[in-house]
């Protein structure tokens, strides 16, 4: 597998970079201590490309590879990981799902704006007694002829309420359990829509988490996605793609505290020399160094055979079960390595350590991960 980046992937790199030190990094402790969603960060993402970076120009996209996706998440996670939650949504749940599913139409309606970044998404499968176990669905959509009424609630919604489309899933035929399961375009606003309050996290803290409660919604017929019954197949592709997006989160945020904990290292001294050089250090930021280069690896491959349009059940699930890991691992020493001042917001790398956390935890647990995995090994 050949991971030689073209100029395009360094360029886009380079800007996600810049983008990440000069817009993210000066404000990211504040907006993490007061719970703040970068609204201006995410217009100036809009304005780079970066919230339809793989959907065709033709919807509105900046019509980029996967690739060039991962590195840009990337850099963003380095140092602002609600920033990369909010843009891999957005791209991989939302506008990825869309331009494959959607009727001409829709993609028209509401891909061009979500693809421009003019207006952001949502998606909605969670729901208070059906997380992990997914097809246990209580929101049902209730076939009315012109239009299906929408009750229920969804859980823990990132974008829950800077999102202006949500794509959410709902049982319309109980009897067919997963087979009887749809997915709906619904815009903000609609009566009977209304947003809970906005969830206090232990990360993430930049990014909205909502619940969203729906009584008697009337979702035009026109707004369901694909064919009758084809919602959870729908919410399992898109999920397919979105665990690329989260491992490149998690895989930013390891990077991030790796490099802060290197640069530490080096100049902290202690017992007459630097910390670096005390061997225990040093082979933390070895193995450190090692999980990060092969989390890389999996993300890498992962992008790369979406991009060549093989199926990337397992290498998704593997990507993102080991970066997420790492991500874990490596921030809580990260902040070992930094000591006291590693318990102190101002160094960053405790935050990070509360960001890695969610990266096991959303768009499939690590258990899920294995069970995902674990089925693609026998046929
Ligand atoms: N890709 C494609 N299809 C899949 C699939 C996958 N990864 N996993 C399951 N399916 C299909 C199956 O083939 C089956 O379809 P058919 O009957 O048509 O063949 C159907 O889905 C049901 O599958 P199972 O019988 O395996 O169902 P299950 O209940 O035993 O397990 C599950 C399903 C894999 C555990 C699934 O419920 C799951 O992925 N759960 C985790 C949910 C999740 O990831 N939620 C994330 C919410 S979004 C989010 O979190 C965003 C964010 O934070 C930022
Ligand atoms: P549960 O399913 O109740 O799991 C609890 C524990 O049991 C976990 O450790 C789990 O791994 C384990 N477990 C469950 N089943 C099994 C099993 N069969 N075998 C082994 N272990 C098992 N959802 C959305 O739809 N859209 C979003 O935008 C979104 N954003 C989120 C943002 C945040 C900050 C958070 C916290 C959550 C978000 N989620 C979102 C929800 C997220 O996807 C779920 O929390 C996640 O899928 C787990 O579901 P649960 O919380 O119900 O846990």
């Amino acid at each position: 597998m050949d991971f030689n980046l073209s100029e395009e992937q360094l360029m886009i790199q380079q800007a996600a970079r810049d983008f990440a030190q000069t817009e993210l990094l000066p404000g990211v402790i504040e907006r993490d201590e007061h719970s703040k969603f970068p609204t201006e960060q995410v217009k100036k993402l809009a304005e780079l490309g970066f919230l339809g970076m793989v959907v065709s120009p033709e919807y509105g996209g900046a019509g980029l590879d996967n690739l060039s996706y991962v590195l840009a998440l990337v850099e963003l996670a380095k140092v602002d990981a609600s920033a990369a939650v909010i843009m891999s949504v957005n791209n991989s749940l939302v506008c990825a799902g869309m331009e494959k599913y959607c009727n001409e139409e829709q993609k028209q309606k509401y891909l061009v704006p979500l693809a421009k970044g003019e207006v952001l998404g949502a998606f909605c499968l969670s729901e208070p007694e059906a997380g992990s176990d997914a097809t246990s669905q209580k929101t049902t959509a209730i076939d009315k002829g012109d239009y299906y009424l929408l009750n229920g609630t969804k859980n823990w919604i990132t974008n829950g309420s800077s999102a202006s489309t949500y794509l959410v899933i709902a049982q319309t035929d109980i009897e067919k359990g997963h087979k009887g399961i749809n997915a709906f375009i619904v815009e903000k606003g609609w009566a009977g829509f209304d947003i809970g309050p906005k969830e206090k996290k232990m990360g993430i803290r930049g990014s909205d988490t909502h619940s969203l409660m729906f009584n008697d919604v009337k979702v035009p017929k026109e707004n369901r996605i694909g064919a009758d019954g084809f919602g959870f197949q729908f919410a399992m592709q898109v999920l397919n793609g979105g665990r690329i997006g989260i491992s490149a989160q998690a895989l930013g945020i390891a990077t991030g505290a790796y490099d802060l904990a290197l640069a530490y290292s080096q100049q902290r001294k202690a017992f007459g020399k630097e910390i670096f050089k005390h061997q225990a250090i040093a082979f933390k930021l070895a193995d450190m160094a090692t999980q990060i280069m092969a989390a890389k690896m999996l993300c890498y491959k992962a992008a790369t055979e979406k991009d060549a349009g093989q199926d990337i059940t397992q290498s998704g699930a593997m990507a993102k079960l080991y970066a997420s890991q790492t991500a874990m691992d490596v921030t809580i020493e990260a902040v070992q390595i930094h000591g006291g001042n590693g318990y102190v917001s101002e160094y960053h790398v405790e935050r990070m350590m509360r960001d890695a956390k969610i990266t096991q935890i959303y768009e499939g647990t690590s258990e899920i991960q294995k069970i995902v995995i674990s089925r693609t090994l026998v046929s």
